[in-house]
Formats: C-alpha cells, structure tokens, sequence
C-alpha cells in the first residue's frame, strides 16, 4: 500500500494545510495529529517546542508515512533543528512557502506578519524574507489570543472583531500584503481581510504549503498512483469530540473518525 503524507499541529491549525492538500492532491492518503492536550506551543520555550514536535513526528513515523508536514509555524521557527535532525523522512515546513507567496504578490514591498509569540520573537520571518528579496520590508506583530479564539471555535462575531482590530491596528494601511504566520489563522480569514481592507493581500499560506508538498513529492517521485487517497486518519492527543466538531465544521466531511493517542509514549 502507499505510504501517507503525515501533518501536524498543536491542534485545529494545521486542518488548514490539510485542506489546502486534500485539494491540490486528492490521491494521496493522510495521518494528522494534533496535540490538543499541550495547544498552544506559541507561548512555549523553543526547548519545549522542539521536544513536542519530535513526540509528535516520532508517532507519525511510527504509521508509516513517506513525507512529514511540521504545519505549525512555531514549530517552523523554533523547533526545526531538532525536528529535522530526528526524521529520517523530507520534511516540510511552513514558513518559506508563505514568505515566497508574498514577496511575489507584494507591490510596495511592504509585508506585515502576524504570529504566535514564538514565531514572531524568533525573528525567522524578516530573516527569510530578507533571503528571498533583501529591499523588502518586514512588520511583525504577535497576536497570543488568536490561537485560543479559533480553538475556540470563535471565528467571526464581537469579540474576535475587537481582538483582530486592535492586533492590526499598527500593520493596518502600512503594508500591501499580509501573512498569516499561524496555521491557525486562515480560519480568521474574512475578519482579518474585513479589517485590512481591500488593499491589503491576505496570502494564502496553506494553499503555498500544500503546492510546495506537490513539488517536492514529484521531485522525489513519491506521488501517489491517481486513483486512490482519500484513506484519510486523525489523532489528538485529547478532546476528541471538541476537534471532530472543528474538522466536520472545517473539512465539511460527513464522517471523521478521530482517536485518541497518549502522546508522552513517543
Ligand atoms: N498553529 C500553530 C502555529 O502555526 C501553533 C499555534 C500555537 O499552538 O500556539 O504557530
């Protein structure tokens, strides 16, 4: 049998990439797991971050998978040695494909970065996008309370909008292009482009992701035979019924068999 793309997140998050590659490559089959015991990693140490992220690898390697997705962008930033060093298999982050959508689509080379507050204070973004094009300048802004909203389940309405508003407030007409530096955050998607207004660009970093996923399985010929995939598995590390409702909600699937792992065995 084929091998599986394996993904992961702390929690709901990292659903947007696996939509974005249900997508762009519907053969191929896919193992999610989100720690939802130990959401959020933003707030956490990189030490931390890095020993959670190589748990969660080791238990994906353990079902027989061809290609890792780390889509989480703090694990991206601050748990990538580490995780790197510890799987055997090619290895996906999400942090360059985000920052090549947006050199590309950006016209004042103006490019405004929200993120966890792991991601943001690592500096990784302004360091990539400096790699990619040096003339472009790079805004951050850390937004801790997003992760938990969208957890949540808060997607739009009152508070979310209040939230958002005062996060953007200093990105907000000073930038042409912004990047969800989350994977949490397309699912803020309409509020986010509602408060940066029409002028703004909200990249499509999961959509980036799931094509450089494309690439690359090409390049190493791992692509799956057309015809199958589908065959499509997800783990949490706790509150099973809280995350089926969120990827039911999310995935717009019938039926999603979600189960329950002891991530600390890994
Ligand atoms: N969705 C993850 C990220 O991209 C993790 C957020 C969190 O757990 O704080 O950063």
């Amino acid at each position: 049998m084929h091998k599986a793309i394996g993904i992961f997140d702390s929690g709901v998050g990292g659903l947007t990439v696996v939509k974005e590659i249900i997508r762009q490559l519907p053969g191929e089959d896919i193992v999610y797991f989100g720690d939802t015991a130990r959401v959020p990693y933003g707030t956490k140490s990189a030490r931390l971050v890095g020993r959670y992220a190589v748990q969660d690898a080791k238990f994906l390697m353990g079902c027989g998978i061809k290609l890792l997705v780390a889509a989480c962008n703090t694990v991206s930033a601050i748990g990538w040695e580490e995780l790197k060093r510890e799987v055997p298999v090619p290895v996906v982050g999400v942090i360059e494909p985000g920052c090549a959508a947006a050199v590309k689509v950006s016209k004042t080379g103006k490019i405004g970065v929200i993120g966890t507050e792991a991601t943001i204070s690592s500096g990784i973004y302004p360091e990539v996008v400096s790699r990619l094009d040096s003339t472009v300048e790079v805004m951050c802004k850390a937004c801790p309370l997003l992760v938990p909203l969208v957890e949540e389940g808060w997607l739009d309405g009152e508070v979310t909008g209040l939230v958002v508003r005062r996060y953007l407030s200093g990105l907000k007409g000073k930038v042409d292009t912004l990047i969800p530096g989350c994977t949490h955050y397309p699912l803020l998607r309409v509020v986010l482009e509602q408060e940066m207004g029409e002028e703004t660009v909200v990249v499509d970093s999961a959509g980036a992701v799931a094509g450089c996923v494309k690439e690359l399985l090409r390049e190493k010929k791992l692509l799956a035979p057309s015809g199958g995939g589908g065959r499509n598995r997800y783990f949490v590390s706790d509150d099973r019924e809280g995350f089926s409702r969120m990827a039911r909600l999310f995935l717009g699937e019938e039926a999603i068999v979600v189960e329950e792992i002891d991530i600390e065995k890994y």
